[in-house]
């Protein structure tokens, strides 16, 4: 396979709304190729999820295509991991069971023996290993994240899509979590995309960073990060990590206040 894993091509979304149909995004094209890391960042509200929503085979375009290895996305499927922007669990399994549901479904199925091993493996790189029994409820919010992470991570989806995945969690813990998804990439080559308001974030774990503008979205640009991997936090320090960091949170700004500048026309 040497085309693009993932293919936006010129895709529009309007969602109907009281005063008519909203466009939400705007002549979106973009390609991602196989073990690319691909951060997307831009205002809330803009259409970040909206786009990931399409690649997860939740909504389709209202004009364009997106295709998934040269077809288009036809649905939901086991080879696409998603980490919903609010948390994706079950609550009504515990921590033990909600890890295991994917691994007994169809495609992503896991042998029961080595079913605990990998349950037991992602509960302790998680730090939920004490609460296996626990239901999500009675889950700090950063734990219950975390939870839905080991959920996506256990089935070993080829595609990993992450909304925001890091947000609900203290600067240690994502710090950490971050860190640790470099580790699984390093073991498990997987194509990434990840939705994030952190610019050290996206510059941390990307090879390459979408910048999208107010809504409607549109690719405002795109941006190559300099350094490869394996990625040590060392990066952290780089001339070009600062330089990077500069530029992309100013284009970032002028799109929140484009953003913000919108919503005061709209309450006019
Ligand atoms: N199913 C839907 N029906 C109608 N409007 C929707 C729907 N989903 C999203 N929207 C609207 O589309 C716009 C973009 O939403 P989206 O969730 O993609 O934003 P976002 O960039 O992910 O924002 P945030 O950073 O706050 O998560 C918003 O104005 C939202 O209200
Ligand atoms: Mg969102």
């Amino acid at each position: 396979m040497n085309g693009p894993r993932i293919r936006f091509q010129d895709v529009a979304v309007d969602f109907p709304t009281d005063r008519g149909p909203m466009r939400v995004l705007d002549g979106v094209s973009f390609d991602v190729h196989e073990g690319e890391f691909v951060s997307i960042i831009g205002p809330s509200g803009c259409g970040k999820t909206t786009i990931l929503n399409i690649i997860g085979g939740f909504l389709n375009p209202s004009s364009g295509q997106v295709l998934l290895d040269d077809r288009p996305v036809a649905g939901p499927g086991p080879d696409r991991g998603v980490i919903f922007q609010e948390y994706g669990v079950f609550p009504w399994l515990t921590v033990r069971d909600n890890i295991e549901f994917g691994l007994k479904l169809g495609a992503s199925r896991v042998a029961p023996a080595e079913r605990d091993a990998v349950v037991s493996r992602y509960m302790g790189l998680m730090g939920l290993a004490d609460f296996a029994d626990h239901f999500p409820k009675h889950l700090s919010g950063g734990m219950r994240q975390r939870l839905a992470i080991a959920r996506a991570y256990a089935v070993r989806p080829e595609f990993l899509l992450m909304d925001e995945p890091f947000g609900a969690l203290d600067a240690q813990t994502r710090s950490a979590m971050q860190d640790l998804l470099l580790e699984v990439l390093q073991a498990e080559k997987k194509t990434v995309i990840l939705i994030t308001h952190s610019v050290d974030e996206a510059i941390y774990l990307s090879s390459r960073i979408i910048v999208v503008t107010a809504r409607p979205a549109r690719i405002r640009t795109i941006i190559e990060v300099p350094f490869g991997y394996p990625r040590a936090d060392a990066v952290h320090e780089h001339p070009q990590f600062t330089e990077l960091r500069t530029r992309i949170r100013d284009l970032v700004m002028h799109e929140y206040q484009a953003q913000a500048n919108q919503a005061v026309r709209h309450s006019e």
